[in-house]
């Protein structure tokens, strides 16, 4: 199909179409006109509402017979690019959500704000933990104790760090499980780690840091936050042992002295950062008078093992670790922390001030409750368990229904990356998948070089039949894009 003569085509004839059969061999004239037309819609050539020609005058005007047209539309139908009514001529159904959605590929559940696809009814993209696990009656309990023991001091403009009950509640537990060292002077309480990479970001600017490492691939959104600062941003290679920050001692690399990592599980790769790398991205801060941003967004579900310690715990005076209860409670919430050096702490809580003053007092007092009740971790460990029921499920259907692809990275978190060779365009899958009511997200918008396709599949907020339902379509979308261009290529 070559381009038709106008972009806003109301009646389409079948000469506007252009539909140009030459040179294919006839067993695939039918399959090159419903992937021609498919291609004119998706890029919007034939825009929604648009009326097609009669198969009649289409298949006249092709010198094809009027049932491999017939066939083509019906294809296209049954996919929902075209919408067909007994009598009347085809129209281009309104797909404007799903190219909206595909068009902003960026579109894993976090941040919010970004409208869900209308029809899709299983989300399988990341970021989202089981919402309806929240412990509401605990964290109820914990809301109405903090009501009843906030002082009315309390109740006004205090510390822009934050409650010190909550700072001491979060630097112990961070002691306790996570192997940090943390004194709560240097803690900030923010609205989730978002917030504090504006702090950290601020508080490069003042160390006259004007760009920072990040991982390729890596999260889309943590580097933005960043960039939105006036940070700019290079590229570090992740391998299968994490971030390798010695690959990036070339170009714009030589000069890093900051870089935003996740040691504990790299999103979205999987890999936990190898202890001799540890070791090299400490070396390599204290080397370069730099800082290291540790990412700890998901490690409290670790699976086969005890999660490594973090970064900071080896370095407080080089690291500044962010944290959050977005995976662990509710993202809505809005609640985390950024623990920095000893040195910058003061810099923080003014860059926490200048933002928004300090996080809401009575949150922060139910967070503290709900730590200190051993409420938290209860939660955390009953989680858990659901959590890796989910991941040896998605595991298990993957090789069931992709026996090509590969589950990658070690058994942790609420997010898989599953490797698909065999896939030459993943926004194709992904609007295949949506078409069956399914969303999934390529690897594409975490790349920052070319690299094999694969999806970041997100589990922890669907349950079992979703993932069997939404793991099958996903396999489906798979294998007729695959089936596409094995046609194409014959
Ligand atoms: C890589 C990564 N870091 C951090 C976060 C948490 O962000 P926040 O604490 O602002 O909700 C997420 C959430 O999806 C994430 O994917």
């Amino acid at each position: 199909v070559q381009k038709t003569s106008h972009a806003t085509l109301d009646q389409t004839s079948s000469r506007e179409l252009l539909v140009d059969l030459k040179g294919v061999p006839r067993g695939r004239w039918g399959a090159e006109l419903e992937a021609g037309l498919r291609t004119a819609i998706r890029s919007g050539r034939l825009r929604s509402g648009a009326h097609l020609p009669s198969t009649r005058a289409l298949a006249a005007d092709l010198g094809l017979s009027r049932s491999v047209v017939v066939q083509a539309f019906e294809q296209l139908a049954a996919q929902g690019y075209l919408t067909t009514r007994a009598g009347a001529v085809a129209r281009v159904s309104d797909i404007g959500a799903i190219r909206a959605a595909l068009q902003a590929r960026v579109t894993s559940a976090h941040p919010p704000g970004e409208p869900p696809l209308v029809s899709t009814r299983i989300d399988l993209r990341p970021g989202t933990p089981n919402l309806a696990g929240l412990p509401r009656a605990e964290w109820g309990r914990a809301v109405r104790k903090a009501l009843t023991t906030l002082t009315d001091a309390e109740l006004g403009y205090g510390d822009s760090r934050g409650l010190p009950s909550l700072r001491e509640a979060i630097a112990d537990y961070l002691g306790r499980v996570r192997g940090a060292v943390i004194h709560p002077d240097n803690l900030v309480v923010v609205n989730g780690f978002a917030q504090g990479l504006v702090v950290a970001a601020r508080i490069l600017g003042k160390l006259g840091i004007d760009a920072a490492g990040v991982e390729d691939p890596g999260s889309p959104h943590t580097s933005t936050h960043l960039a939105d600062q006036g940070i700019a941003i290079v590229p570090v290679p992740v391998d299968d042992q994490g971030v390798d920050i010695e690959a990036a001692r070339r170009g714009a690399g030589a000069r890093l002295r900051a870089v935003l990592v996740t040691p504990a599980h790299q999103f979205p790769t999987g890999a936990v950062l190898s202890p001799a790398r540890r070791l090299g991205l400490v070396e390599w801060a204290k080397r370069h008078d730099g800082l290291v941003i540790e990412d700890d967004y998901d490690a409290e579900y670790r699976y086969d093992n005890h999660p490594v310690g973090t970064l900071q715990g080896m370095a407080p005076d080089r690291v500044v670790l962010g944290g959050s209860v977005s995976k662990t409670l509710a993202p809505g919430l809005r609640l985390g922390w950024l623990a920095v050096p000893p040195a910058l702490s003061a810099d923080a809580a003014s860059h926490k001030r200048a933002i928004d003053l300090m996080a809401p007092a009575l949150e922060q007092a139910a967070l503290a409750e709900l730590i200190t009740s051993g409420n938290y971790e209860r939660h955390i460990r009953r989680s858990r368990a659901g959590y890796k029921r989910r991941r040896d499920l998605v595991v298990e259907l993957i090789a069931q229904e992709l026996p090509e692809a590969e589950v990658r990275g070690t058994s942790a978190g609420l997010h898989v990356l599953v490797s698909t060779p065999s896939v030459a365009d993943e926004a194709a899958v992904e609007l295949e998948a949506a078409q069956r009511g399914v969303q999934v997200l390529g690897l594409g918008p975490h790349r920052r070089s070319p690299g094999p396709s694969g999806f970041v599949l997100g589990y922890g907020h669907l349950s079992e039949d979703q993932l069997r339902r939404g793991l099958k379509a996903f396999a489906a979308a798979v294998g007729v894009c695959q089936r596409r261009r094995s046609v194409r290529k014959a």
